[in-house]
């Protein structure tokens, strides 16, 4: 974190100090900031987090002995460390970020390095995977902070916005939803010069009662952008395309990105292997050829998003593609290539939604060639709430469509998608069901063979990730 005095930090948080030791509220702070005390090295800023399994606050005296210049507590805790006790550490952690933020955007105004600028992502799927690749392209120009892994959240954004410094040019930002009103407030911190909408479907649209909701949700991003800002949009997806009326209010330019002629940024010529996907890429008048590793033709249009961000910042398409090209897997779990050229597994049971999982199962279909045979292990999707049934049956009914030759279907919750599949005439043995990951694991050591393509894919409640990486290690 930037520099600040525990009385600038109490200030921020509007909370009240209790210095310890031979602190005053002119000590200055400048460790990092975490809810994990594990993290927490000397000089650094713990947050005491009230969790569902366990309260930070138990761990304050850890965060002492480790070294941390300060808690951030609910509640006086007794531990030889200063504290500030505020009214909700989480709150506390926004309000911390969006200061640190301002602190930095003003200072960069006024320095010769040039000011930070502030990149939002959202979208039903591809926020991470978007971020990365943007984030490779920005490293290279300047300093450039984005989360680590998935981090999303209204504990996670926050961290990551405080770990820009006056040397930080770009932050990339994902903001996730899981309820009305959470990107408003996340990107509100940081008012986003660029915002990217990625998709609307139907992931974790349980939460919110349906996919017009999530539009509303991932519109707040482009509500948030800064006037003068620039909204990135699908152009592909007619609800995402709506916000072009939202960035107009908000006197925010559009750059759109979409495999259509009207695209500012598009792709064509896209040619899906199991070793990435070539396509050509155009830029306003700029035309080169992009050979993404990340697996599967869905990473074109997150590529491309990443293209039109950064082009929009000043990086040249050949700088964009250069970078990309280096990129050989958009996160752990997601679409992660593992086993050998005789038996692969494509892992992606990071997580899945019905607009992943049919990618998933598209791209297993596209990259296999004759003479090899196509297995799906599918575990169950969650968060669907009213929508599961109808979303489990479509999956099966879109692998027997695909032709999947042997469709394995695991746990109880995922069942659905077995029956539909021998509904739709999958025979016996082609479409098999097992209740538990162990089950499944026995039945494909016996049953996988030379050329066999296998995707592995499942919400991360379900856990397939580990029976994927196992099935990676034992045919590897
Ligand atoms: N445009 C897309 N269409 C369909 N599936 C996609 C698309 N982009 C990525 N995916 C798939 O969605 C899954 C999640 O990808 P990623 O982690 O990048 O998304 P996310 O939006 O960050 O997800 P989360 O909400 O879990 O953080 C992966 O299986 C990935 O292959
Ligand atoms: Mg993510």
């Amino acid at each position: 974190m930037i520099a600040l005095t525990l009385a600038q930090l109490a200030d921020a948080v509007s909370g009240r100090l209790r210095p310890a030791g031979g602190d005053g509220p002119d000590t200055v702070v400048s460790g990092t900031v975490d809810t994990d005390s594990r993290l927490i090295g000397p000089g650094d800023v713990f947050v005491a987090k009230p969790g569902e399994t366990t309260d930070g606050h138990e761990f304050v005296d850890a965060a002492a002995a480790a070294g941390a210049a300060v808690a951030l507590v609910e509640r006086p805790v007794a531990a030889a460390v200063s504290q500030i006790v505020v009214a909700d550490a989480v709150a506390a952690l926004s309000d911390l970020a969006r200061e640190v933020v301002r602190r930095v955007r003003e200072h960069g105004a006024r320095n010769e390095h040039g000011a930070l600028r502030v990149i939002g992502i959202t979208g039903s799927n591809g926020k991470t995977t978007t971020k990365n690749l943007l984030a490779r392209i920005l490293e290279d120009e300047g300093e450039t902070v984005s989360p680590k892994a998935s981090f999303n959240n209204e504990v996670g954004a926050p961290l990551t916005m405080l770990r820009v410094s006056d040397h930080t040019r770009y932050l990339v930002s994902e903001f996730g939803a899981s309820a009305p009103g959470e990107i408003a407030r996340l990107a509100g911190l940081v008012d986003p010069d660029v915002g990217i909408v990625l998709m609307v479907g139907m992931a974790h649209a349980g939460g919110f009662g349906g996919i017009e909701a999530t539009l509303a949700a991932k519109s707040e991003l482009i509500r948030a952008v800064r006037p003068g800002g620039l909204a990135v949009l699908n152009a592909d997806d007619a609800r995402v395309a709506t916000m072009a009326a939202i960035a107009a209010e908000r006197g925010a330019e559009v750059r759109w990105f979409g495999r259509g002629p009207e695209a500012d940024v598009r792709a064509d010529d896209v040619e899906v292997t199991a070793d990435g996907t070539t396509f050509t890429v155009h830029a306003d008048d700029d035309t080169a050829t992009l050979r993404l590793r990340v697996l599967g033709e869905h990473h074109v249009m997150n590529a491309l998003a990443a293209i039109a961000a950064a082009t929009a910042l000043g990086v040249s398409l050949a700088d964009c593609v250069a970078r990309l090209e280096t990129v050989e897997i958009a996160e752990r779990w997601r679409m992660q290539p593992l086993g050998s050229d005789r038996v692969r597994i494509i892992n992606d049971a990071y997580n899945a939604s019905p607009d992943s999982m049919a990618a998933a199962l598209r791209t297993l279909a596209q990259i296999t060639r004759p003479g090899e045979r196509t297995v799906a292990v599918l575990g169950a999707m969650s968060e669907l709430g009213e929508y599961a049934e109808e979303e489990h049956d479509r999956i099966g009914l879109l692998a027997v469509r695909l032709g999947i030759q042997r469709i394995v279907i695991v746990g109880p919750e995922a069942r659905r998608m077995f029956l539909e599949a021998v509904a739709q005439g999958s025979w016996d043995g082609e479409a098999v069901f097992f209740a538990t990951a162990d089950e499944a694991f026995d039945y494909l050591q016996g049953e996988l063979r030379d050329g066999d393509r296998v995707l592995v894919k499942s919400s991360n409640s379900a856990g397939l990730r580990f029976l994927g990486d196992r099935l990676g290690e034992s045919f590897s």
